[in-house]
């Protein structure tokens, strides 16, 4: 049931603040203190590094995730495509916690990667929205994402739900390995407790996406451009956009740019800059720069500080609402699912069974 919506994916981008305040009363307690995690739990403490494996928009969910785990909870993240993780037969050092990232718990290679790691990892988690799924049961911990059922097969409100589940163990972690106090750890928790009103307001910029993904689908290249955390934000963009609406996308951490891809620059091909004004802003905003003097066409998706200060000569601007950086990967999902979802409804192509694709991968 679309509940009025013309496609499943519309629903579920509409939906999102929606299943993701379900997410966040499941695992922070009333008054913003607390981290609840299902039975047995997890001892931070006694972890020495991660290891995160996934494929497609999971994977992404994982490279934001390591930018977290790294930076608040001091704990070394290494992320890999489960297709390449399980036949490299990584060696595993003791103390490492393995998590696995699954919309259906089901994906062929994730499940293998999983069942290597099964004797060699301290720990297996998984993060999952089918909780019944061979991921979920074949896990020691396993975090629910509590999105719903997803159908749209480019995956939305699974990959926020996603990103709010490991921001959340980020925290916790955090918090367990005396890097945060409680006082931080609570400001944290009521800052994703205001991520659905912020999301909310994130949805309004539908109709000015409309305006630019007119122009948008008559484009052949796209490329986007992130920092940090807006980098696995650049790479979901990208993917969501060759899903549904078959045209070629690529992302780049904006300080590669001037290794190689600033050559495809002209004028035919956009380049969507995700940057809000954090503290990487001045460093993306110099690479947009080296875009626009080469006659590259910039849209660039920013809050409203970033906007008067950079906005200047840009193609279009789409403003977001301000938000504490650490969670502006949540909210800058919206804007790149939204892009992928006009430009493919510009271009006529069916959003919710985007050819060759299926909803679940299981098999390699
Ligand atoms: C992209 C998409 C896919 C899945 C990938 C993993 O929109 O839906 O890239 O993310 O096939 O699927 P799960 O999460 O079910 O393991």
């Amino acid at each position: 049931d679309k509940s009025g919506y013309k496609h499943f994916m519309a629903k579920e981008i509409a939906e999102q603040p929606t299943v993701l305040q379900g997410a966040l009363a499941h695992y922070i307690n009333a008054d913003a203190t607390a981290v609840t995690l299902p039975e047995p739990g997890l001892d931070f403490t006694q972890i020495e590094r991660m290891t995160m494996v996934a494929c497609g928009t999971a994977f992404y969910a994982c490279l934001v995730a390591k930018y977290w785990f790294e930076q608040i909870a001091g704990i070394p993240v290494e992320v890999d495509v489960a297709s390449e993780f399980r036949y490299r037969e990584p060696p595993v050092t003791p103390g490492t916690v393995a998590l696995f990232v699954s919309q259906s718990g089901e994906t062929a290679d994730t499940l293998a990667a999983l069942r290597y790691m099964d004797g060699k990892a301290a720990k297996i988690v998984s993060v999952v929205n089918v909780p019944e799924s061979s991921i979920a049961r074949e896990s020691n911990l396993s975090l629910p994402i509590l999105a719903g059922t997803e159908i749209g097969v480019a995956s939305t409100k699974a990959f926020t739900c996603q990103l709010t589940t490991l921001a959340i163990l980020a925290l916790n972690a955090a918090h367990a390995r005396g890097r945060m106090t409680d006082a931080e750890l609570s400001e944290k928790l009521g800052n994703l407790r205001g991520m659905p009103g912020i999301l909310n307001l994130a949805l309004g910029v539908e109709d000015k996406i409309k305006s630019v993904a007119s122009e948008l689908s008559e484009a052949r290249d796209i490329l986007f451009l992130g920092r940090g955390a807006m980098y696995p934000l650049a790479h979901e963009g990208a993917l969501k956009l060759k899903e549904i609406s078959y045209i070629h996308a690529e992302a780049y951490a904006s300080g590669e740019l001037k290794h190689g891809p600033i050559a495809l620059v002209d004028q035919h091909v956009p380049v969507i800059v995700m940057a809000p004004r954090d503290a990487l802003f001045d460093k993306t905003i110099s690479n947009m720069q080296e875009v626009m003097a080469r006659g590259g066409k910039v849209l660039l998706i920013t809050d409203q500080k970033g906007a008067a200060e950079a906005g200047q000569g840009v193609w279009d601007t789409i403003v977001m609402p301000e938000i504490d950086p650490f969670l502006a990967p949540i909210l800058y999902a919206v804007p790149a699912q939204l892009l992928a979802y006009h430009t493919a409804i510009a271009k006529g192509t069916d959003v919710d069974q985007p050819r060759n694709l299926a909803k679940s991968v299981t098999v390699e």
